[in-house]
């Protein structure tokens, strides 16, 4: 069979087709999504598996191809406020964080619409919904091409280590979706922070934008339910994000047999931040751990602040650590 390649494809893998960020890769992308296909799509924290949020069959796609279990809802992408009125009801407290961080990496999980025509698999059935608008601009022309709503999860095997870039995404779900768009690296690196304005505001996945800014918005503090016993996000699971190998947190240097992942000035084999900037290590985290997982040797961690950005960095750093089964 001949596959033809059109001037927005880059290049394909296995069927899955890499398509550039021009107005003709963004009518493709928009196209096979129309067509209830899955297409790989940067924004700015990680990369989105995304599919049309209204139809189930693209839904369950999502889904099938990460392996995630179905009772794991998913975030929806819009491009504007006036859309997610539609989706959901924002209560004060979410309008004033959408106003203070939308576009950009904030989720927000908000009661349902009865009438937002969404398809019941991407909330599991739950009568809240995780929406968000990414600032990223390939994101945004992907939707405004698209002109709907859609579920994007992390573009990654469910259980594994989210994709900052095209490659990643093809690492692991190439031959199982049809097209990712090459937007280059993510420039902030970790997922979105999370935050349950369905009753009082709660914290439910650190981020980028951190619990301090939030509560300086809202004036007043912010529920801490990432440590909770009940799992409202099931990003909260303890094994998550993981690498194949075993890695051991806050090592001052590598046993025999390790590989070290610095941070700041010190000997290592490879380093989230020379410089100790946070925001680097956000962006370089993802990418150093898959580079480390594929030596196959253990991978030990130096020490990272916990304040700031530092702490979505500690969180994701001990669900790469935490036990498998
Ligand atoms: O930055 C991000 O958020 C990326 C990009 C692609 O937008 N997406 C992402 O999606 O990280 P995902 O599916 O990997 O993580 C979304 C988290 C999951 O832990 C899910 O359980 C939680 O959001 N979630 C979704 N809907 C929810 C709801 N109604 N209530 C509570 N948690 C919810
Ligand atoms: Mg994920």
């Amino acid at each position: 069979m001949s596959l033809q390649l059109g001037r927005s494809v880059r290049y394909a893998r296995a069927m899955t087709v890499v398509l550039e960020p021009s107005d003709a890769g963004f009518a493709e992308a928009a196209r096979l999504l129309q067509r209830g296909e899955v297409v790989g799509l940067p924004t700015e924290t990680v990369y989105g598996l995304a599919g049309d949020a209204r139809r189930d069959a693209a839904v369950a796609a999502i889904y099938q191809a990460k392996g995630r279990p179905s009772d794991n809802p998913l975030i929806v992408h819009v491009e504007s406020l006036a859309q997610v009125q539609t989706l959901v009801t924002l209560p004060p407290a979410g309008l004033a964080l959408a106003h203070a961080f939308w576009p950009g990496p904030l989720t927000l999980v908000a009661p349902l619409r009865a009438d937002a025509g969404l398809s019941s698999r991407v909330t599991a059935d739950l009568s809240t919904l995780a929406v968000r608008i990414p600032a990223h601009p390939v994101a945004r022309a992907v939707l405004s091409a698209f002109g709907g709503p859609l579920a994007a999860p992390s573009a990654n095997p469910s259980g594994r280590i989210s994709p900052t870039s095209a490659a990643h995404v093809l690492d692991g779900l190439s031959g199982r979706i049809a097209a990712v768009v090459d937007g280059g690296a993510s420039p902030v690196g970790l997922e979105s922070t999370i935050v349950n304005v369905a009753g009082p505001p709660a914290l439910l996945r650190p981020g980028t934008i951190t619990a301090a800014q939030i509560q300086e918005v809202l004036g007043a503090p912010l529920i801490e339910e990432t440590q909770g016993e009940v799992l409202t996000a099931p990003g909260q699971m303890t094994s998550h994000y993981a690498p194949r190998v075993a890695v051991r947190l806050n090592a001052q240097s590598a046993r025999p047999g390790e590989v070290l992942l610095g941070f700041g000035a010190m000997p290592c084999d490879l380093n989230l931040s020379p410089a100790g900037d946070l925001d680097e290590a956000a962006r370089t985290l993802f990418d150093c751990l898959r580079r480390l997982d594929q030596q196959g040797r253990p991978i030990a961690v130096a020490p990272l602040p916990t304040d700031g950005v530092g702490r979505a960095l500690n969180d994701r750093l001990q669900r790469a650590a935490a036990p498998r089964d």
